[in-house]
């Protein structure tokens, strides 16, 4: 069964978006329903991370409509704004912990600040080791950031992401700065989560071993505007030359 207008996790029509002369999005149309998982690809500097940043209220939009979770982005004020970010996780580029802060401080950092620290019957403590067993790092809990590899630190700040319970999760190239292997076991893991919290996801990348892991959906953003999408299967098969262009580097 479709689900109805409002029951949409992330509605975007003719999103335009420029910075000076540079008209990043042109037109951009884009729908996630609950629950489903979504990856966006597209070359560097396309506006992929402009795009995530507009989703979540960081930029403003010059014209379109944007909703998310039912509510109209460009009309909340910055506390409505900031409720319906407390429903979306964002695990940003580069996904950096805070280098002062223990494992366990990092991820008591958003309980607190939404003064969410007990949820249902579980103390901050509970929750906070209940996310780190869920990306495999409890041992980690008293180390520092600059105690961990590349691949725990984006465990972790998948972790501190997850704490939230979020309905969508926005992945900024999650795999961006990792060697393939390492790639490929975030990709995973993910999945894995994602199954788990059933959360809406929108999975930025480049990387087109992730995008086929982690989505059941992926969109082409070329041009500002969403160029084409399909599974990957049916991108692949593609013999447009934009979408080749993504498959023929494997
Ligand atoms: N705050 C800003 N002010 C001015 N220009 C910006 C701003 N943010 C992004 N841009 C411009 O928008 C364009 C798209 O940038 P964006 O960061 O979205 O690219 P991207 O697709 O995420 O690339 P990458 O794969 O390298 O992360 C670029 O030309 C960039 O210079
Ligand atoms: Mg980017």
């Amino acid at each position: 069964m479709q689900a109805g207008r409002d029951d949409m996790a992330i509605e975007i029509k003719g999103l335009h978006k420029s910075f000076g002369s540079n008209h990043v999005l042109r037109g951009f149309d884009f729908q996630v329903q609950p629950g489903e998982n979504v990856a966006v690809l597209g070359k560097s500097g396309s506006g992929k991370s402009v795009l995530i940043k507009c989703i979540i209220g960081l930029i403003q939009i010059d014209k379109g409509e944007l909703n998310v979770l039912g509510r109209s982005v460009p009309e909340l004020t910055r506390k409505e704004m900031d409720l319906v970010r407390r429903d979306v996780g964002f695990l940003f580029q580069g996904a950096a912990l805070y280098d002062s802060m223990s494992v366990r401080e990092n991820l008591e950092f958003p309980l607190r600040r939404h003064r969410d620290q007990a949820s249902r019957g579980r103390s901050m403590q509970q929750r906070v080791e209940e996310a780190l067993e869920n990306v495999g790092l409890l041992h980690t809990i008293n180390l520092m950031p600059s105690e961990l590899s590349g691949g725990m630190k984006k465990r972790i700040a998948l972790a501190r992401t997850l704490i939230l319970e979020p309905k969508i999760i926005l992945y900024d190239e999650p795999t961006g700065g990792l060697d393939p292997i390492t790639g490929r076991e975030i990709s995973y893991l993910i999945k894995e989560v994602q199954e788990r919290y059933k959360a809406a996801a929108v999975v930025i990348t480049h990387d087109l071993p992730c995008a086929k892991i982690t989505s059941d959906r992926i969109v082409i953003l070329s041009q500002g505007k969403n160029y084409i999408e399909g599974t990957y299967d049916e991108l692949e098969r593609s013999s447009d030359a934009v979408v080749q262009e993504f498959f023929k580097i494997l």
